[in-house]
């Protein structure tokens, strides 16, 4: 297990919330124990049904994508896993993929390493090894890792929050990283206005809830005095720039303290919180040539909604 994640999260926090003229805070904080599983609640609301929506693709066409894995990789590939998390997603990809060896990347350390012990109990025969990292700074795997081709893997549309400039950045290094491998990535794709609304502004307040634990995440790690009552949770779908923004918006005029710092905030201001880009298959295929990627081939699932793409490094 190897551990780099430790970045310096409090000037981060505060370095976003002094921007001008708009405070932001990035999405990767929204990730505490109660975000993580506030995240997980809204995998399960009626109108966000990206996680479904992949996990159908990934059913139905799972022997395909499979079958074109291992023509490109052999019989016993090793998987690069990132943003593993609970690592639920790759290992439901096991028995079809046949891994010889398993890389989960993720900046939550501690929480990979428990899911690693278990899974190890499962599949005994795979190789298993942990990355700590905060990939989406910079994506580089340690070089103690037994180097070769792998097939890197990143489910859940997570490339949609990064802006075009980073994802093309990440897939990049995503390359370097498949070392003459390949990609299997899961894409939200554009779609209606107000399905796409719904999907970060559901009606039981889910999202809402989600959006503003990032103050007290916030508070904790930066000693700031949010008082989450005072903010209100914003969506919208901005089609010129193809993307869902999420904003807290200060509810009243007020002023945000933290050891060494301070922002007053007027009445209506908003902190940025999350851009969610929506891609078109087109899009995104350009997307991952830019990066270098090669062969470019997707499956979707019925509606239309969601795509997994595999490209070859
Ligand atoms: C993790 N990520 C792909 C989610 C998304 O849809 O952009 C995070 C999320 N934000 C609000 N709802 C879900």
């Amino acid at each position: 297990m190897s551990d780099e994640s430790a970045s310096d999260p409090r000037a981060e926090l505060a370095a976003g919330l002094l921007r001008r003229p708009q405070a932001a805070l990035a999405p990767k904080f929204f990730y505490d124990r109660l975000g993580s599983a506030l995240f997980v609640a809204i995998t399960e609301l009626d109108e966000y049904t990206l996680t479904r929506d992949e996990a159908a693709v990934l059913a139905a066409h799972g022997d395909e994508i499979a079958a074109a894995v291992h023509a490109r990789l052999g019989p016993r590939p090793t998987l690069v896993d990132l943003g593993a998390g609970d690592c639920a997603k790759a290992a439901a990809l096991f028995t079809r993929l046949q891994p010889a060896r398993y890389v989960a990347v993720d900046i939550a350390v501690d929480f990979v390493r428990e899911a690693l012990a278990a899974l190890q109990q499962r599949h005994p025969a795979i190789e298993m090894w942990g990355v700590g990292q905060d990939f989406s700074q910079r994506l580089a795997l340690p070089a103690g890792l037994p180097a070769g081709p792998a097939l890197v893997f990143y489910p859940g549309s997570s490339i949609g929050n990064f802006e075009p400039a980073d994802a093309l950045r990440l897939l990049q290094q995503a390359r370097a990283a498949a070392a003459g491998g390949a990609l299997l990535i899961g894409v939200d794709l554009v779609r209606a206005a107000p399905s796409l609304h719904a999907a970060y502004d559901d009606a039981l307040g889910v999202t809402a809830a989600f959006n503003l634990n990032l103050l007290r995440h916030a508070n904790r790690l930066l000693g700031s005095d949010f008082d989450p009552r005072q903010w209100a949770h914003e969506a919208s779908w901005d089609a010129a720039g193809s993307r869902v923004q999420m904003w807290l918006r200060a509810r009243q005029a007020l002023t945000v303290r933290w050891p060494g710092g301070e922002r007053m905030f007027a009445a209506g201001e908003r902190i940025h919180t999350e851009n969610a880009f929506k891609w078109t298959p087109e899009a995104f295929a350009a997307l991952l040539r830019d990066a270098g990627w090669r062969a470019p081939r997707h499956w979707r699932e019925g509606a239309g909604r969601f795509a997994v793409f595999l490209a070859s490094a």
